[in-house]
This record gives structure tokens, C-alpha cells and sequence, in this order.
């Protein structure tokens, strides 16, 4: 059976034209709607005005550029440019068309008006709804941590020293500000748009219609820039573990519940010298392996959550592998087949976990630090989301039990560490093509998924 996303039963298509100044976290708002919508099963993709223009400049042997190639005077530069958006806009319509895409997004400056009249016709002819996104930010401190956070890495400032790449950037800056105009709700007052002020100190929203529109306002009103760690981890092992049967609600083994005991020193480890002191919110399933876990943890704030409450293999809970294969043969080969899509008689797919993990990731993204117990199902999807994994992929990473996984986003990447407990447990590991349980040898394990870029985007 088909599986529907809101964006079919809408039939729109969307592009979403980032608006701002350089260095104003355009790309990187860009990437993580990407990432989110993608997540949701939402047909998303980039087109980064950036690297057009870079790839045009490397076509015409042109080597690096400084400011004044953004001159709004300068008629070299601004042909460029020109041609650089234009490439865009035509790869986003081809894609739109070839490969069914659902929301593209158009991140450049677009800071003028003209420039953005110019997008909607083309969008408009091509039936496709324009939603613009500014993301302005007068807070100057806040601009030059941006530049030293990912502009002076810039592809546009290779083999230049930091200083002359600072300075360089701040001009390229003035020089759009010339030309700058801002969205206006009286004078845009007719196009969709989302305005964020200083980050989200204030968001101004014009014309948001359909429920898409409304769930890109959603999931970017909740984005925060504060540095942050989130800790994962599943429970200790459990008695179902040992005897290999899934779901129910048993208890801890005896090794899982030194898991516990030594969770609390795990996480002062990775939380480090210099924030060990940090308070964290503890996140749990309902069910009883989680809340055990925590139970050593010294944090006050500790909530459960029924939507991390593991898969729900329905008619096969409490069964094994082995029983499953044998009473349901066909079941058993469907899973492995298409392990995202597959639901259980009368029980949930993974896919189904995305759909009730929403809210879960639209409250992460507002929060600082939180430390999440939860299950094997639940937290690959979790995983998936932070670390970009493709669905097809990742009902089948390997996340082991007693491991404390460190996530820490960062402007294009998240780094990861996984920190042992080093207190033996089963393996939970099933892989394709059998019902045993243990890994031998997995592609998409913990060690190739460690540090990921989230985004091919070149800021
Ligand atoms: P350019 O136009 O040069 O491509 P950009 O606007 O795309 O610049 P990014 O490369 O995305 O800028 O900048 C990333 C930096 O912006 C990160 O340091 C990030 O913390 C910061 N940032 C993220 N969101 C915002 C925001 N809403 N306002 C200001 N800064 C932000
Ligand atoms: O730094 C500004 C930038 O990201 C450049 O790398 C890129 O060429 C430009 O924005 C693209 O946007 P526009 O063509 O609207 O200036």
C-alpha cells in the first residue's frame, strides 16, 4: 500500500527562498528544514547559490574572489551572480519535475526586491508556491562569531589567513547592505513569508496558508543556536534481552541494572570537567527498563514520554526471531525486505515511529541539554534525524546496548561520541536473512556513522 505524506494530500509543491544578509544562518536554517522534512519523508532538497557561483568562477578559471565581487556596481560580479541564481532556479525546476520534489529551497541572499519579483515569476509559472524565509539579524557581536564560526573556512577564503578573511567578509557584508530591503509586511503584503528577528527574538508571518507552510513556520520558530549536547541512551539490558524475545515490559537483568548504577558516572564523563555541573532533563519511555535505568541518575527533572515507548510488534510481542520466522515465514521475509515500511499485525512500522517521534524532535530542538532512555526502534530513529541517515538504512544501524551515545550539533555537522560502559550484555542485532541475534557484519555500524557531515552544503 502507497504511503502518503501531507505534501501528496496537499498536491503542493513549495520552494522556500531564504532572504538575508550574509552570515545570518541562512544555510544552515536551509539544511536542517532539509534534514526535517526528509526525516517526515517530505521529497526536500538545497540548491545553494554558493557553490553555482563558485563552480561558474572555477569554469572560467577564475581563482579566488574578495569583496568587491559583490558590488551591486560591479557588472562582472553581478553577471555572475545572475547566472548562478539562474542555474539554480532551473536544476530546482528540473527537479521539481523529473524527481517529484516537494519543497526546494533557494538559498542565496536574495536580498533585493527585484531579485525576489524575478523568483516568483518563475516559480509561478511553474505552478509552484513561494514562500520566503528572512532571517535577519542586526546583532553585530552575533555576526562576527558567525563569520569566525564558518566564513573564514569558506571554500571563498582558501589558504587566506583569518585575519584578511575576517575583514574581507565584513565588506563583502557592506557592500549587500547598499542594496538591502528587508521583507516588509506592507510591502510584501502579498507574498507568504517568515521573518526571524535576532534569531527567533521576534518572527513576523505573513500569509501562511496551506499545512505545509505551517509546519516549515513550526519547526523553524523552535530553532535555537545555543550550544547544547544530547545524550542517548538505550536501557540497561533487560530479561527479554536474555532470552532473546522482543517488546513487553519486563525488567532489567542484573547486568542491567549495573548499567544503571554506572550511568550516572558515565555521563559525568562525557559531560566533562568544565560542565559537570551542568543540570540535565531525563527523558524516558514509559515502560519499566527505562525508568530503571535512570533510576541512579541524580537529575530532578525527569519525564516519560508514551511516544518513546518502543516499537509495538503487536501479535508478535513477547515472541523471538525464531518463533516469528517460523509462525509468520512471511512476515519474517517482508520485514527484511523493507524493514522502514513493515508493520507488524497489528503493531507499528518504523515509519510510524517518525510519525509519533515528531513532537519529540520538535521539543529537542527548543531544549538544551537532555539526556533520552529509550529503545532500539526509537532511538535509530532518533539517530536518523540528528545524523541524517537515510530511512532505508536506518532500522538496521547498530546502536548497543550499555553505550552512552554524545551528540553535539554543530553548524554543518554533529559530533558524536559513544562512551562504554564496558558491562557486558547480549546483542540485540538481528540481521538480514536470519532470526539469529549478534552481529557479524554490519555496514551501516556505529564506528562508519561517527562523525557525519549533515549537509553536502559548502556555507
Ligand atoms: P551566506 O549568505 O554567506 O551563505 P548564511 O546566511 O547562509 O551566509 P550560514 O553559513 O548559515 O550563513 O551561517 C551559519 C552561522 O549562523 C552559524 O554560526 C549559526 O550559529 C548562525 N545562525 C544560525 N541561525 C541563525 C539565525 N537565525 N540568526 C543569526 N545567526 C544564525
Ligand atoms: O556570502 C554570500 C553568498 O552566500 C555567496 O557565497 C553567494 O555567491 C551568494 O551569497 C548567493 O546569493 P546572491 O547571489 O543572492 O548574492
Amino acid at each position: 500500500m502507497p504511503v502518503y505524506s501531507i505534501s501528496h494530500v496537499e498536491n503542493v509543491r513549495v520552494c522556500v527562498v531564504m532572504v538575508g544578509l550574509p552570515a545570518r544562518g541562512k544555510s544552515l536554517i536551509a539544511q536542517k528544514i532539509v534534514r526535517y522534512l526528509s526525516w517526515l519523508s517530505i521529497k526536500s532538497k538545497c540548491f545553494n547559490v554558493g557553490t553555482y557561483r563558485r563552480d561558474l568562477q572555477k569554469a572560467a578559471d577564475i581563482g579566488n574572489i574578495t569583496a568587491d565581487f559583490f558590488d551591486p556596481n560591479n557588472p562582472d560580479g553581478m553577471h555572475f551572480r545572475r547566472q548562478a541564481i539562474d542555474l539554480a532556479l532551473q536544476d530546482m525546476m528540473n527537479w521539481f519535475l523529473d524527481e517529484n520534489g516537494v519543497v526546494g529551497i533557494l538559498d542565496a541572499t536574495n536580498s533585493t526586491r527585484d531579485r525576489r519579483n524575478r523568483i516568483v515569476k518563475v516559480l509561478r509559472e511553474n505552478l509552484i508556491e513561494p514562500i520566503f524565509l528572512e532571517s535577519f539579524c542586526n546583532d553585530q557581536d552575533l555576526v562576527l562569531q558567525n563569520i569566525l564560526d564558518v566564513k573564514t573556512t569558506s571554500p571563498d577564503y582558501v589558504g587566506s589567513d583569518l585575519q584578511f578573511a575576517t575583514e574581507d567578509f565584513l565588506k563583502r557584508i557592506e557592500l549587500y547592505e547598499k542594496n538591502y530591503e528587508t521583507m516588509d509586511v506592507s510591502i510584501d503584503a502579498n507574498l507568504t513569508f517568515i521573518k526571524l528577528v535576532n534569531v527567533n527574538s521576534q518572527i513576523i508571518l505573513n500569509r501562511i496558508e496551506s499545512y505545509l507552510e505551517s509546519r516549515i513556520v513550526y519547526y523553524v520558530m523552535n530553532l535555537h543556536i545555543k550550544p547544547r549536547s544530547i545524550y542517548l541512551s538505550r536501557h540497561g539490558e533487560s530479561e527479554y534481552n536474555l532470552t532473546g524475545q522482543i517488546g513487553g515490559d519486563s525488567n532489567l537483568s542484573e547486568r542491567g541494572w549495573r548499567y544503571a548504577k554506572k550511568l550516572p558516572e558515565l555521563v559525568l564523563k562525557s559531560l566533562g570537567e568544565e560542565n559537570k555541573h551542568t543540570n540535565l532533563t531525563v527523558w524516558t519511555s514509559t515502560l519499566a527498563r527505562t525508568q530503571q535505568t535512570s533510576s541512579f541518575l541524580p537529575y530532578k527533572r525527569k519525564l516519560q514520554w508514551k511516544a518513546l515507548d518502543e516499537l509495538d510488534a503487536g501479535e508478535c510481542d513477547g515472541m523471538t526471531y525464531e518463533e516469528i520466522e517460523n509462525q509468520f515465514p512471511e512476515d519474517f521475509k517482508a520485514r527484511d525486505d523493507n524493514k522502514y515500511e513493515y508493520r507488524y499485525r497489528g503493531g507499528e512500522s518504523y515509519r510510524d515511529i517518525v510519525i509519533r517521534l515528531e513532537p519529540i524532535i520538535m521539543e529537542l530542538e527548543r531544549q538544551e541539554n537532555i539526556l533520552i532512555i529509550t529503545h532500539q526502534a526509537v532511538l535509530r530513529c532518533l539517530y536518523a534525524y540528528f545524523m541524517n541517515v537515510p530511512q532505508e538504512e536506518s532500522p538496521w544501524m547498530s546502536i548497543p546496548l550499555h553505550t552512552l551515545i554524545k551528540l553535539e550539533p554543530r553548524a554543518y555537522h554533529t559530533v558524536v561520541s559513544r562512551i562504554k560502559a564496558d558491562i557486558p550484555a547480549v546483542s540485540t542485532y538481528k540481521e538480514k536473512g536470519t532470526s539469529q541475534l549478534g552481529e557479524q557484519n554490519n555496514s551501516t555500524s556505529s564506528k562508519s556513522r561517527d562523525i557525519i557531515n549533515n549537509s553536502d552544503i559548502v556555507p
